[in-house]
């Protein structure tokens, strides 16, 4: 696992933005996972500027997101379909066709059973077959959660999971409710690629930033694997870089870094 510290946010999206870039200059028709939340923001309006202003080209690129939440319509202003529509893909040459964003709507669903929910079973039967027919996500953007998370792989997530459906935990839903009117409107469930399907991804890049990611760093990448930090899975994976910047990076030890 590659470790690279970053003096401040700006940074850290301009160094994700550029190794995005390399990858789709090297492979025009690259595969590229894509994550929702605060911390790719920058990376987006990065990649934006580099369409605009060096003319990267994202007409060949194929795009998976890691989740999306289960009940609220993809024009909902806070749906993972709509803040990538407004955030990036908008902004950029992609072709409509070559978007994935997890269905998050199925209908009625009987909370008792939903795990074996026939709609939703085969909905992330066919995703996962999706990313297979394209070859594999080449690059998987990530970010963490506090409590260690990846996508919505929440702590006790197993390591070898698939695309499903999960609960959120009370900790994500109070974190996510500062983009809600209140909390009672946050959606408790997600369709999330799992554990198991973001380790395949050719290349992880997991960006951190602000004091509040120190310590899920510190567990993702020193503490031990454990599926309480789903986010330690990456030390098992041979391309994986974490990019940080200096207040994510404060728990780390020293002589694991490397200063960007
Ligand atoms: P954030 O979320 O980028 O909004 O901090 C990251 C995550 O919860 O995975």
């Amino acid at each position: 696992m590659l470790v690279v510290v970053h003096e401040d946010y700006g940074a850290l999206s301009k160094k994700g933005a550029e190794i995005i870039a390399s990858r789709i200059r090297q492979k025009p028709n690259l595969v590229l996972g894509l994550a929702t939340g605060s911390t790719p923001l920058g990376l987006y309006k990065e990649l934006i500027k580099l369409h605009k202003n060096e003319g990267l080209d994202f007409s060949k690129v194929v795009t998976f997101n890691l989740d999306e939440y289960v009940g609220i319509p993809p024009e909902h202003d806070q749906s993972y379909h709509y803040f990538m529509r407004e955030n990036l893909f908008k902004s950029i040459n992609i072709n409509p066709s070559n978007i994935h964003v997890p269905q998050g709507m199925f209908g009625e669903l009987k909370i008792s059973s939903f795990e074996t929910d026939p709609k939703i079973v085969q909905f992330c039967d066919w995703y996962e077959g999706e990313i297979h027919r394209y070859g594999g996500v080449d690059v998987q953007v990530l970010g963490i959660g506090g409590n260690g998370h990846i996508a919505f792989n929440e702590p006790g997530s197993s390591l070898g999971s698939r695309t499903r459906i999960k609960t959120l935990t009370e900790e994500t839903v109070k974190d996510n409710s500062r983009l809600f009117k209140s909390t009672a409107d946050v959606p408790r469930y997600a369709i999330t690629m799992g554990v198991g399907t973001i380790m395949e991804a050719h290349e992880l890049l997991l960006l951190a930033s602000g004091e509040g990611k120190a310590e899920a760093v510190r567990s993702a990448v020193e503490g031990p694997i454990t599926a309480m930090c789903p986010a330690s899975a990456l030390q098992l994976h041979r391309r994986a870089i974490v990019l940080t910047d200096k207040k994510a990076a404060a728990r780390l030890s020293a002589e694991f870094v490397t200063y960007g």
